[in-house]
């Protein structure tokens, strides 16, 4: 799908290195959004800036781990002088780590809390001055939190990570009450079952890809990831006065 009033938008995608954040930064930049890639993997974003920009599409890759706030800080410094102010925000980076509560994995919880809500809050912290900047001056700007439909419904073993997901959807809807009336959208994404590396650091054989989440692989088909980039581009090309704040995308067969 084509979405012209993407064209001369700049945009920030964390989780850029694979999955949904690389998709929908692809989608953007293929739309005329100039994009800053982030996530640890540099050699990831490397390529996709560089595809990218053989496409005709502008794109910096900008090495950035959201759990570490000095690298928050030195990204969106470098993204300011590479690209200039941003009017869109896409948290797309993420981890999900399951395991029952009492195996006590507090690594993980730290990780998962870190990454998918302390982490979304720093690359707000770091945008939300250019974000309402351009709100101001007319310009439309947005911003995207990629949740998850873990955020209300209960999957066993996915404790913590949902608890994140579902903090991140009331932060989303709480922001609202703060720049929705400064002309900031802020739109929260729940997708269900998308094919992705997410599942691939499970580390419980039980769980994982071998497991079961493998098994709800093989039963649904699951979304890809450019069906959710696309929700987004299409949710971000509305005119200005209309924010879709909350989508939940499921694959037809997920319950
Ligand atoms: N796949 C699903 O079924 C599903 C369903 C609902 C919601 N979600 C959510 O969708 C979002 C995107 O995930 P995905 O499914 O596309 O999985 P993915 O392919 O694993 O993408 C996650 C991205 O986050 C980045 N990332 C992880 N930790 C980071 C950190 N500390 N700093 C910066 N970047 C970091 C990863 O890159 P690096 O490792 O290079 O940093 C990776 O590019 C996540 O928030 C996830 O929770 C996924």
């Amino acid at each position: 799908m084509s979405y012209p009033a993407l064209s001369g938008r700049t945009a920030v995608v964390t989780g850029a290195a694979s999955g949904m954040g690389a998709a929908t930064a692809r989608l953007l930049a293929a739309n005329g959004t100039a994009v800053a890639l982030l996530a640890r993997r540099e050699g990831r974003l490397k390529e996709l800036a560089e595809e990218i920009t053989a496409a005709g599409g502008r794109a910096v890759a900008v090495a950035c781990d959201v759990t570490d706030q000095e690298s928050v800080d030195v990204a969106a410094a470098r993204i300011t002088a590479g690209l200039g102010r941003v009017d869109l925000v896409v948290n797309a980076a993420g981890v999900m780590l399951p395991n029952p509560v009492d195996d006590g994995r507090a690594d993980e919880w730290t990780r998962m809390i870190d990454t998918n809500l302390t982490g979304v809050l720093r690359v707000i912290r770091a945008f939300s001055g250019d974000l309402r900047a351009a709100a101001a001056e007319g310009g439309t700007a947005d911003l995207v939190n990629v949740s998850s439909i873990a955020s209300h419904v209960v999957f066993p073993d996915y404790a913590v990570y949902a608890a994140t997901k579902a903090a991140l959807t009331h932060l989303s809807a709480a922001l609202r009450s703060e720049y929705g009336p400064r002309d900031v959208r802020v739109t929260n994404i729940e997708p269900g079952l998308t094919d992705t590396e997410l599942g691939t650091h499970i580390d419980n054989p039980a769980l994982g890809l071998d497991g079961q989440l493998g098994a709800m692989f093989r039963s649904i088909q699951p979304l890809t990831s450019e069906d959710i980039a696309d929700l987004i581009a299409y949710t971000v090309s509305r005119p200005r006065h209309v924010n879709l704040r909350q989508l939940i995308a499921l694959p037809t067969h997920q319950a």
